[in-house]
């Protein structure tokens, strides 16, 4: 399968190698690096990049930020920043590429473990994750030709430490396990599954 893949940080660096161990190939993509530049704000950049990229059957996005902030302190810009990014960001890339992407093609998204557990400072981040993971599950029932739509949901990565004082008493998860869910959500015949990596002790 030839894959783009969107996000060229920790979980796409990591979903970039286990593709290419499994022998698909791969197309990496983000606004300042990868074999090809876009930003999922942007729907002129994002129609540019499938007008260029060619045939491809499965997109996987690991793309997007979200700022943790306590809710009674947390501004406009990143609420706008956190949904526009994360949350419309991921939609738009969908909608973008849906035209473009092959018969029986697949999309795998990112949530994560914010709105299923609680933590402090959490609200943005639970709120972005519900709206990607709603819209997945929904999606999931319209696409068109075959077209499969899924998500992955990590708990806060090991190789993220600086997040780690946000999630007291969570088991780390490493990049390479959630990579490998990417592989399964592409792989198998999954439609509007959330692939939740979450352990807490
Ligand atoms: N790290 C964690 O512990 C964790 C846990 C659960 C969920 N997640 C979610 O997983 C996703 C990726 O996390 P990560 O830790 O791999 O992040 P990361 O290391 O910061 O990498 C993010 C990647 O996305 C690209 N990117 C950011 N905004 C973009 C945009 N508007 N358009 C295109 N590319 C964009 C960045 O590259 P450019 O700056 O070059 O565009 C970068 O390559 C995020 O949505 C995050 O919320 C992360």
């Amino acid at each position: 399968m030839r894959v783009v893949v969107v996000g060229t940080g920790t979980i796409g660096t990591a979903v970039a190698e286990v593709l290419r161990e499994a022998r698909h190939e791969v197309v990496t993509v983000s606004r300042t690096g990868g074999d090809l530049r876009a930003d999922v704000t942007d729907r002129a950049s994002l129609a540019a990049l499938f007008g260029r990229v060619g045939e491809f059957d499965a997109v996987a996005s690991a793309a997007g930020d979200v700022f943790p902030a306590p809710l009674a302190t947390s501004t406009d810009e990143q609420w706008e920043q956190s949904l526009g990014s994360k949350g419309r960001g991921q939609i738009d890339l969908v909608r973008s590429a849906l035209p473009h992407i092959a018969d029986g093609g697949s999309f795998t998204l990112v949530s994560g473990v914010l709105g299923d557990e609680v933590n402090a400072a959490m609200t943005i981040g639970a709120t972005v994750n519900g709206m990607v993971e709603g819209f997945v599950r929904a999606a999931a029932t319209e696409l068109p030709r075959g077209i499969r739509i899924n998500c992955v949901s990590p708990a806060v990565l090991t190789e993220s430490r600086a997040f780690h004082p946000y999630f007291p008493g969570f088991v780390p998860v490493p990049a390479r396990d959630v990579a490998l869910a990417y592989l399964r959500a592409i792989s198998n015949p999954y439609n509007g599954r959330i692939l939740r990596l979450h352990r807490v002790s």
